[in-house]
């Protein structure tokens, strides 16, 4: 397990699935019962933008710096996410949040967020991050140094709260997608009222295919797909593009469309565009 999320903190592929997650929680905050989020690959939760991986890999300057300078274009979740990064900077921008500590923050004292990661000292950061950053009184917060695809798949229903489960793996194993499948999968089987959102890659559009033909089989798996293409993808060996996949909050459709289409903008290069649709659609 090489993976150090460092080296892609605040890159274009973090701004659409943070500023999807930001409208995700507000979305379903309106459902009204308390939220209960869970992060199956949490990260370390804060990253420094001055840290050498960040800065020898460019990604945050092609990423969160320029939406910082650019504005967000009248983008409301990229507003939120630039509110959200701000609030941790007291003048120029040098933290950048991961999922937990962004979702930790935007969660009330009702609500609660169980974030695993497997990598201890990613754990350990995450602990020390979330205890400096979470204001208190603040959601029930929990880090499990387990396999996040076993817990989520585990996950005991609760009709008193609306579930969340967020699943954004590096996908550098090789069987990442079997287990994206196999956990989504189990999910809704115990609990069909679950929102799951996954985050992928985009290298070519056969792996992605490949990955939605076989979600939009599994049994209650209704939503949508939010892709960011940064480029055509004629080169399969880059990173091209991400997508969202988002399974029960259609209402949140809308929104995603407007963000990836800024952030294609934003961040891409000729021929660069958002391609949202439903799943199996
Ligand atoms: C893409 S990063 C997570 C980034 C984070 N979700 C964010 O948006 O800020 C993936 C993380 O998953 C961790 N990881 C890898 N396999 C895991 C597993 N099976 N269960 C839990 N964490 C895992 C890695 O150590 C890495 O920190």
């Amino acid at each position: 397990m090489n993976y150090r999320h460092a080296y892609h903190a605040g890159n274009f592929a973090d701004l659409l699935k943070h500023a999807l997650l930001l409208g995700l929680l507000a979305a379903l905050r309106t459902r009204g019962r308390p939220l209960r989020v869970v992060d199956t690959h949490a990260g370390a939760g804060l990253y420094d933008l001055t840290d050498t991986p960040t800065l020898k890999s460019g990604e945050a300057a092609a990423g969160i710096l320029r939406l910082a300078e650019a504005g967000d274009g009248g983008d409301a979740q990229l507003g939120a996410l630039l509110v959200a990064v701000r609030g941790l900077n007291a003048g120029d921008l040098r933290l950048y949040p991961g999922s937990p500590v962004l979702t930790a923050r935007a969660l009330g004292p009702s609500d609660g967020l169980i974030a695993c990661e497997l990598r201890g000292e990613e754990a350990d950061l995450l602990r020390s991050a979330l205890d400096r950053q979470v204001p208190r009184p603040g959601p029930a917060v929990r880090v499990r140094t387990v396999d996040g695809f076993g817990y989520a798949a585990t996950l005991s229903p609760d009709p008193a709260v609306t579930t969340l489960v967020l699943i954004d793996p590096p996908y550098e194993a090789g069987d990442d997608y079997d287990r994206v499948v196999e956990t989504v999968g189990r999910i809704l089987a115990r609990d069909p009222q679950t929102v799951v959102a996954v985050w992928a890659p985009i290298k070519d559009l056969e792996t992605l295919d490949f990955l939605l033909r076989r979600l939009e089989v599994l049994p209650e798996a209704r939503g949508y797909v939010a892709q960011l293409r940064l480029r055509p993808l004629a080169n399969p060996m880059r990173m091209n593009g991400c997508a969202m996949i988002v399974l029960g909050a259609d209402e949140t459709a809308g929104a995603a469309r407007s963000t990836a289409e800024h952030l294609a903008q934003l961040c891409g290069e000729a021929g660069a565009k958002a391609v949202v649709h439903p799943l199996g659609g």
